[in-house]
């Protein structure tokens, strides 16, 4: 797909990560559309980027969204499902015996706002992009965490599900010419990171990581860059993690 060309939304594209995947693909052409929760960043976007307030958890304000982007822009492109919430909680907490298991509430609301969200998106926009015969592309950002993280059930539950959405999607969307791939990242430099992790956790990551760093929010948009560009990419989940899971 010529990325010049292409109509892009990226979900939760207002801070962190999904603002670096917006503003690369708007450096190298895209006309990209921003839809975040956060009214206050959305609205701190620079000029030439076009923002929406968007619950990406509620079906029916995405498939109004989806719907007024196609009157304005003619087709949706690519969606980028990057909106999420990174949550940590483990399973047991022996230091809390009132609350000693890991809250039920709080595992649902972090499955909503990582799983529920990426299948509502994608649910509204590739309504759209099967309406009017897109060939597109849906990326997914889905997490090292993936593999199953020490403190993040349900983060990594969540993502897991990311990543068993992405194959399944690449398997019945393809035969529709709508393509779908999901980027890994690892650990990268964002302020969530650095909120959700102590220094000394961070020092242990880059030590065991083979490039001795954190990524940055560039790296991982390059990678979303070139799933979209490459035709003949489907399916695959991309890791970006400077070599930490070999
Ligand atoms: N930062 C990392 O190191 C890292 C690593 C692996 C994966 N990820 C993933 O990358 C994505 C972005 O993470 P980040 O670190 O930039 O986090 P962040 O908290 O900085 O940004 C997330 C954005 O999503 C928005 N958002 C959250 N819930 C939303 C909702 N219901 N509707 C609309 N927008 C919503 C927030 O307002 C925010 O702008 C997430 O999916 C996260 O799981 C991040």
């Amino acid at each position: 797909m010529e990325l010049e060309s292409a109509v892009i939304l990226v979900t939760g594209g207002a801070k962190g990560l999904g603002l670096g995947i917006a503003t690369h693909l708007q450096e190298r052409g895209a006309t990209v559309i921003v839809a975040d929760l956060d009214a206050k960043s959305v609205a701190a976007l620079p000029k030439q980027m076009e923002g929406f307030v968007l619950d990406v958890t509620r079906l029916d304000d995405a498939r109004d969204m989806a719907a007024k982007m196609v009157t304005q822009h003619g087709r949706i492109d690519v969606l980028v499902n990057n909106a999420g919430v990174i949550y940590s909680e483990p399973m047991v907490n022996i230091m809390n015996p009132l609350g000693m298991m890991h809250d039920y509430d709080r595992f649902r609301a972090s499955i909503t706002a990582n799983l529920d969200s990426v299948f509502i998106m994608t649910s509204a926009v590739v309504e759209q992009m099967v309406l009017r015969r897109t060939r597109g592309a849906i990326i997914n950002i889905s997490s090292i965490s993936a593999c199953g993280n020490e403190g993040q059930t349900a983060y990594s539950a969540a993502k897991a599900g990311v990543n068993a959405m992405t194959v399944t999607w690449s398997k019945e969307l393809g035969k529709l010419g709508i393509r779908c791939n999901a980027v890994a990242p690892g650990f990268i430099d964002t302020d969530s990171t650095r909120h959700a992790l102590s220094e000394s956790i961070v020092k242990h990551i880059q030590s065991n990581t083979p490039l001795r760093r954190l990524g940055k929010a560039n790296e991982v948009a390059k990678a979303v860059a070139s799933l979209i560009d490459n035709d003949f990419m489907n399916g695959v989940v991309l890791d970006v993690n400077g070599g930490l899971t070999i």
